[in-house]
Parts: structure tokens; sequence; C-alpha cells
């Protein structure tokens, strides 16, 4: 009998309270639209605690509840502990990713580290653009980016829970 298959993906920005929680409530909508919600362990965190405890940005979840999607999600910051936790930890941008792996406990945690438009399938940008200090406009370039690349991300998740591989080869 095939053994139950599931992946942690850990979805990391600067404040957690923009992007990756936006990514956080996307991948779940995604996961559970097909069906794989069982199969997933889905997070996110910040790489600094200036918001811990903090609901996601007001601006953020006003323009993600228009697309249907609830930020519940409380700020955090990332711990040790998430690199053996977690089989993915996705950064937004580039300096997410550098400090990500600046961070990782071993080279093996560090593989875990990708960026989140890594899996975008429009490559129409190659990160993530912080929405904090922007208008309106930057939010939704944060939704539309999420949605592309949450979905690569699910296509490239799929053989691995299907497939006898555990972790995702990325
Ligand atoms: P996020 O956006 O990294 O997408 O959550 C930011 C939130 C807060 C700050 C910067 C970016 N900040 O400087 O407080």
């Amino acid at each position: 009998m095939r053994k139950h298959r599931k992946i942690q993906i850990l979805f990391v920005c600067l404040g957690n309270i923009c992007r990756s929680p936006s990514a956080e409530a996307v991948m779940k909508q995604l996961v559970q639209q097909s069906g794989r919600a069982d199969q997933f362990r889905i997070d996110s965190a910040g790489l600094i605690d200036y918001h811990e405890g903090e609901q996601a940005d007001p601006r953020m979840r006003a323009h993600a509840i228009r697309r249907g999607y609830v930020l519940d999600s409380i700020s955090r910051p990332v711990r040790t502990a998430d690199f053996f936790d977690f089989a993915l930890i996705i950064g937004m941008d580039s300096r997410n990713v550098d400090e990500l792996r600046h961070r990782a406990p071993s080279v093996e945690t560090m593989q875990k580290v990708h960026q989140m438009t890594e899996f975008s399938r429009n490559r129409l940008y190659d990160y993530v653009p912080d929405p904090y200090y922007s208008g309106a406009e930057g939010f939704e370039l944060v939704l539309d980016l999420l949605e592309d690349a949450c979905q690569g991300l699910l296509d490239a998740c799929i053989p691995a829970l299907d497939e006898t591989e555990s972790t995702p080869k990325m």
C-alpha cells in the first residue's frame, strides 16, 4: 500500500504581514481546491520579529479578501526548528533567500530554501516585490504573482505526493 505523503511548506518574507501570509492563504486555497489539503502543511514566517503577534497588514487583507482569500495568520519570526520541520522554505525575494540560506543550520537545510518566483509559470517577475510602502497596485501585484507561482509550486509538488519521493525535487 502507498505510504501517505505530506509536504511541509513555509513561506517567508521580511515582516510576515504582507507577502508570506498571502502566499500561505493562496496556497491553502489551491491545495483545498485540488482535494489535497491533507497532504500539505502550510505556514508562514518573517525574518524580523517587529510585527510578531500581529495580524496581516489591513491593506493586504483588504486586497486579498476581494479575491476570496482570508488572511488569518499571526506574524511570527522564523525559528531554527523551521529548517528541520519544513521540506520547502520559500522566500519572496533574493534578500529573503540570502538571509534564509545564511541562517540555515546545515548544508542539507540550506538546500530546502527556494525563491517563490522559481515556480512562476508566466515568468513576468523574478521576485515578489515588497508592497509595504506601495499603493494599491503593489498589493494587487503581490496577489497576481502569488496566484501564478503557487499554482506552479503545487504542480511541482504533485509528482512527489503521487510517487515514491517524500521530499519534492526542486
Ligand atoms: P512583508 O512586508 O515582508 O511582505 O510582510 C513588510 C512588512 C513590514 C515591513 C517591511 C516589509 N517593515 O519594515 O516593518
